[in-house]
């Protein structure tokens, strides 16, 4: 039976990239693949066509389809709606929707763009983290949280953080079976010398960690990873965190690749299903110029071969497809050096489609 992809390409350059996954699908189509797609509405692209970030349209066609690929939400024209309507509203809704705990940041330092990274050449090369953040709990959909009066009459604004055994379980589950498939180190990020989230969490960690013991496990405080992360990354192999640290972490982690651009992601349920995107944003600074790097929507639609349907062959094939035209020069540009000649979107996309071929 053909596998069912929902496409939802977002808002601003979330058009202009998916364009060029889509050119990936098409190639592999036609080479035979059982696979079939559809385009939805999600973020600020939803809410202009039908009033709301993640609507029911969209919410029947996540659940039926067996992945999903995302672009990118978000952007000044939606800023100042009210936040129950902000494109926001749309990743975290789906996200919590079809029960997407797990999401699998890798931070990749590609050796041909070692020179477009903000660190020194010998701190990154060669370096292959991932980030494994949960993300469908903690301060992110903890209640109670709002606005009120406190005791001295001033107004404050307050959310909940908390995780429950079963949530810590599941995502380092998926924490310990990773790096047992990479080099067998984990290191699980909190705030145990402040946070009772966190104490639970280490506990949690450390139980299910017996039953993984080829995979060395470490602990780290959140405020020292950030340290870590930018002094040493190469000491790491998986990190698993909570949402919020996830969230901040993976940000600061892209930058040791080089550019925000050439990163994908996943976000996985119990069964695998997922929804994939490059973790970058919808840059309207650059949206409708032809100039934003598609390259991490490409490698997305990787991760979604290897993840969702558990095609290895399809997803490295993608991966040495980009590492091919990176070393042939291709740069958008987001990742060219001064003096580098830059090409488009559509070139880019065109390239790796020519890659593929070869
Ligand atoms: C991310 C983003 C989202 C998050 C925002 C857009 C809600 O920053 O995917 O990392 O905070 O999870
Ligand atoms: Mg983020």
């Amino acid at each position: 039976m053909s596998k069912k992809i929902l496409i939802l390409p977002g808002d601003y350059i979330g058009t202009e990239i998916m364009a060029e996954a889509v050119k990936v699908l098409e190639l592999l189509k036609a080479e035979g693949e059982q696979i079939e797609w559809s385009f939805g509405h999600l973020g600020g692209a939803a809410y202009d066509a039908e009033g709301h970030p993640y609507p029911p349209s969209t919410q029947k066609a996540a659940r039926e389809a067996d992945a999903i690929l995302m672009g990118a939400v978000g952007g000044p024209k939606y800023d100042s709606l009210p936040r129950a309507v902000r494109p926001e509203q749309g990743i975290l809704g789906i996200r919590k929707d079809l029960g997407l705990f797990a999401n699998l940041r890798p931070a990749l330092a590609y050796e041909e763009l070692a020179a477009a990274s903000s660190f020194k050449p010998e701190v990154i090369a060669g370096l292959d983290l991932l980030i494994l953040r949960e993300l469908t709990g903690d301060i992110y959909f903890g209640q109670p949280r709002g606005r009120r009066q406190n005791a001295e009459g001033a107004e404050e604004g307050y959310d909940t953080m908390h995780y429950s055994r079963p949530e810590v379980e599941r995502i380092a589950h998926v924490a310990f079976q990773a790096a047992q498939k990479r080099n067998k180190r984990l290191c699980s990020v909190d705030k145990e010398n402040v946070l009772e989230t966190s104490r639970l969490w280490r506990e949690v960690v450390i139980e299910v960690g017996k039953q993984y013991p080829d995979v060395a496990l470490s602990h780290m405080y959140v405020d020292n990873a950030a340290m870590q992360l930018v002094k040493n990354p190469k000491q790491f192999d998986v990190i698993v965190t909570g949402n919020i640290f996830g969230d901040i972490l993976s940000d600061e982690a892209s930058m040791l690749a080089g550019s925000i651009g050439m990163l994908p992601s996943a976000s996985l349920d119990v069964n695998n299903k997922g929804l994939y995107e490059p973790i970058h944003g919808s840059a309207p600074d650059i949206a409708g110029q032809g100039k934003a790097n598609p390259l991490a929507t490409i490698l997305s639609v990787g991760m979604m071969f290897r993840y969702t349907f558990n095609r290895a062959d399809l997803a490295d094939r993608i991966d040495v497809a980009v590492k091919r035209v990176l070393r042939e020069g291709k740069r958008t540009g987001d990742i060219a050096q001064p003096g580098e000649k830059i090409i488009g979107t559509q070139e880019m996309g065109d390239a790796v489609v020519a890659a593929l071929k070869k």
